[in-house]
């Protein structure tokens, strides 16, 4: 019996993505595709993919946000938990990148259910849709953005609804000192949701962490 977190070994990595990974072809493709292109190699994992299949179907997910989509491997993830009515805007700074996802979410099959805008999304984000609101948002974007990301999301996410940030352990350096600012803004970040009022959060220690915190 134990009260601390079991360390995740590299055989215990690898037990993970050998057990609890659906990656299928095209997802793998798309990785390859996205490094022939240029499209630094930082999705999330295929561990990390899975546990957020799991949790959007277990809350019953039907539309979404989500900031920094890069090649499209979490979007295309994050479309097939939804209902075939479901919904994703994805926010994406950089035009070539967006290009690429536009392209692999039509290979996926869900034009139909995306929204993408390109720009940066601190500034795109004031004119999402009125009266439309969401079960999640999904950041993956500029870590010293993150908190900004949240305050301008919240009139639009549904109580019960949850943010779930990528990178909150910080490639290992979260509970450091005297660290980058990149890794302070994402410090910052898990300090600010875990005193706002507004959530409940925790942080689940898959691949760099993600920090998740449902809107009460
Ligand atoms: C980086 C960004 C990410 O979102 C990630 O998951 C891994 C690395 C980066 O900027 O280096
Ligand atoms: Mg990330």
């Amino acid at each position: 019996m134990s009260i601390t977190t079991t360390p995740i070994t590299p055989d215990i990595d690898l037990y993970l993505e050998q057990m609890f990974s659906n990656e299928d072809d095209l997802l793998r493709q798309l990785r390859i595709d996205a490094e022939h292109q240029g499209i630094p190699s930082i999705s999330i994992g295929a561990v990390q993919a899975q546990f957020l299949s799991v949790y959007l179907r277990s809350m019953n997910a039907k539309r979404g946000i989500e900031i920094g989509s890069l090649a499209g491997y979490s979007a295309i993830t994050l479309l097939r938990a939804l209902p075939t009515d479901g919904h994703l805007y994805c926010y994406e700074r950089n035009p070539e990148y967006a290009t690429f996802l536009e392209n692999q979410i039509a290979k996926a099959g869900f034009t139909k259910n995306t929204t993408i805008v390109v720009g940066n999304a601190t500034e795109t984000l004031a004119q999402f849709p009125e009266h439309e609101t969401v079960d999640f948002i999904f950041i993956d974007a500029n870590k010293e953005a993150y908190a900004d990301y949240v305050l301008q999301t919240f009139p639009f996410l549904k109580k019960g609804g949850v943010v779930i940030a990528d990178n909150t352990l910080a490639w290992g350096d979260i509970a450091k000192n005297d660290v980058s600012k990149t890794v302070t803004s994402l410090q910052k970040f898990n300090t600010f949701m875990k005193e706002h009022q507004g959530f409940l959060t925790t942080l689940v220690p898959l691949g760099d962490g993600m920090t998740i915190g449902v809107k009460l």
